[in-house]
């Protein structure tokens, strides 16, 4: 049971204190991802994990094993940072071979992880380059390998990928993921990047300030936000909000702006907060557009649109806020330019409490 137990976890440097108290059981073989804006503690929280920080209060176990003041070598986990901390002297397959080599490994065993490592991570053609010899992408497999090689019960990831072009971070987060399905090796990764986390994570862990914000699958995050901060943070462009009011319409609750009005859904927490200020969250990508005198539709002043090839970003404002609305180019070409509003259904709108920014409850449904 390889899993990896986080109680009450707190982190002060001196007077100030900079994590919070992190609750979090990672299962054996998952793949959880810490993502949240720069300096809200992910670091911290990883190096705590590894043994890098001391923790200041609560608990860490690893695989069931208390393990608050073990050292990191004694932790049985591997960590590959940002910049890949490459021996600049030693060739690839030494850099592999490092941390075998101080374990006292056999020269056969070494020789054989090495090359099973090599051929897993395609470093076979470069065992013989040092690392300056190499491209960042390159580099980072190298980093991946002396983790990989020395079998850890964990894998820490802090921003692996931060140091490399677009093109090689689409590339290389391919590849964790093969390698974590192959492997099957408990992973914790950190990034600020939202798009990692979505397309790596078993589960997310949205962090602010110290504290976690929500955790849970991906799509539960994006379609379920707890608050406006995950809705804000997960998706790109972000979810658009609305300030509004609840009203009693005829049918049932409806959230009123700007003079214009949108149907909510038909549940307690909304039937019974007529009256109440609440901010609507809106994704771009759930609108149905429509284009000018539609009835029923909600108007927004459009700016501009970008047309990106199979979609489109319509930039637009209501009450003097960004909206932001993205649809198929196909069969709405002939459109773009009339499009002055959009249709939603009542139970794709989010309603978030407008002064805790808490989400109402019972919204939403199962990814
Ligand atoms: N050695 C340190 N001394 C004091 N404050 C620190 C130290 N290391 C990190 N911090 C602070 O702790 C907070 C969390 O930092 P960090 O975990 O690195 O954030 P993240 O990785 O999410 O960007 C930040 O406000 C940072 O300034
Ligand atoms: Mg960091």
């Amino acid at each position: 049971m390889s899993g990896v137990s986080l109680k009450g976890i707190i982190k002060a440097y001196g007077a100030v204190q900079v994590v919070h108290g992190i609750d979090l059981e990672v299962q054996e073989k998952e793949f959880v991802v810490l993502v949240g804006p720069s300096g809200c503690g992910k670091s911290t929280t990883l190096r705590m994990i590894a043994g890098l920080e001391e923790i200041s209060d609560g608990e860490l176990t690893i695989d069931g094993r208390f393990v608050n003041r073990v050292a990191p070598k004694d932790r049985d986990v591997a960590m590959v940072f940002q910049n890949y901390a490459l021996y600049p002297h030693l060739n690839v397959a030494d850099n592999i071979a490092f941390g075998l080599r101080i374990r006292k490994e056999s020269k056969e065993t070494i020789a054989s992880s090495v090359d099973e490592v090599g051929e897993i991570l395609g470093l076979t053609p470069y065992l013989d380059r040092r690392p300056a010899d190499l491209s960042g992408g390159q580099r980072q497999r190298v980093a991946m390998g002396r983790a990989i090689v020395r079998r850890p019960k964990v894998f820490l990831f802090d921003e692996p990928l931060s140091n490399l072009d677009a093109k090689l971070r689409t590339q290389m987060r391919a590849e964790i993921k093969r390698l974590h399905k192959r492997l099957g090796v408990t992973s914790i990764y950190v990034t600020h990047d939202q798009v990692e986390a979505m397309t790596l994570a078993d589960r997310i862990v949205v962090m602010h300030d110290g504290r976690i914000e929500q955790v849970g699958s991906p799509m539960d995050l994006f379609l379920n936000p707890a608050n406006t901060f995950v809705a804000s943070f997960l998706g790109s462009p972000p979810m658009n909000m609305v300030k509004a009011r609840i009203v009693a319409g005829d049918q049932g609750p409806v959230a009123e702006f700007d003079g214009q009005s949108l149907p909510l859904a038909q549940i307690p927490a909304l039937q019974n907060s007529v009256g109440k200020a609440v901010t609507l969250g809106i994704r771009p990508e759930f609108v149905t557009v429509a284009a000018n005198g539609t009835p029923g539709c909600v108007n927004v002043d459009v700016d501009l649109v970008e047309t990106l090839g199979s979609e489109a970003l319509i930039h637009a404002s209501l009450q003097g806020d960004p909206f932001v609305i993205r649809t198929e180019t196909l069969g709405h070409l002939g459109m773009l330019g009339d499009i002055s509003g959009f249709t939603i259904e009542p139970d794709l709108i989010r309603v978030f409490d407008a002064e805790s920014g808490a989400a109402l409850p019972g919204q939403g449904t199962k990814s």
